[in-house]
């Protein structure tokens, strides 16, 4: 296992610290338990309103036909590693009644992966989310209804060899993880004096 933990000047959450996205997974199953505490970790986040606007459509690659859909529809630089995961699972969010996306409805969405991405960790799982699809691909081949907007697509699985991946990604799996600075992404009192922390 390739771990690079944050470089933080005050402490972390030990899953916090560990998680980062990587693209070399095996293609071992996942247990039935553990997929369902990934669920019950989404389910259970907070939204607003409690609306809850998160779908999760699970492909397992045991289920050949619907994982080579959903693959396809990823931007080729990541079908050339997230196809050997064993689950990819398509996210989507609920549009408000009027047709209109929900304001806060993508922010839930992201809380929920969050969760299970954090749930997944403490199983020894990983989750490499993904922007890089067509949103309209997957509409169609999954016939997602039009109140509901893909928002990604995640790669879950236990953690393979790096050597395996495409030579161009080799070194991007073992490269180090960088931030911005803390003074940058944080503002006290007005916008843009830095919190000194
Ligand atoms: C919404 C979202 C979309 C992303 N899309 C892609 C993607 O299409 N392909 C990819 O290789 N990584 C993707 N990533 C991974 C990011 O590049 C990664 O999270 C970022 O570089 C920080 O690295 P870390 O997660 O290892 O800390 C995405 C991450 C997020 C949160």
């Amino acid at each position: 296992m390739t771990e690079k933990p944050a470089e933080t000047a005050y402490p972390l959450h030990d899953l916090l610290r560990r998680r980062w996205s990587p693209r070399a997974f095996s293609s071992t199953p996942i247990e039935r338990e553990k997929l369902g505490s990934l669920l019950e970790a989404a389910r259970w986040a907070a939204s607003s309103r409690n609306l809850q606007p998160w779908r999760f459509l699970l492909v397992e690659a045991s289920d050949a036909e619907a994982f080579e859909k959903l693959a396809g529809t990823l931007m080729d630089a990541n079908q050339a590693w997230a196809r050997k995961a064993p689950l990819l699972i398509l996210v989507c969010a609920q549009r408000s009644p009027d047709g209109g996306l929900a304001r806060h409805a993508f922010h839930d969405c992201g809380l929920a992966v969050a969760h299970l991405t954090m749930q997944a960790l403490s199983m020894d799982l990983w989750v490499h989310q993904m922007a890089g699809f067509s949103a309209e691909k997957a509409r169609a081949e999954f016939g997602v209804p039009a109140d509901f907007e893909p928002v990604s697509v995640l790669a879950v699985g236990y953690y393979g060899n790096p050597a395996d991946l495409p030579e161009n990604r080799r070194a991007t799996e073992t490269g180090p993880r960088t931030r911005k600075p803390l003074g940058e992404i944080a503002f006290r009192g007005t916008w843009g004096s830095a919190a000194e922390l």
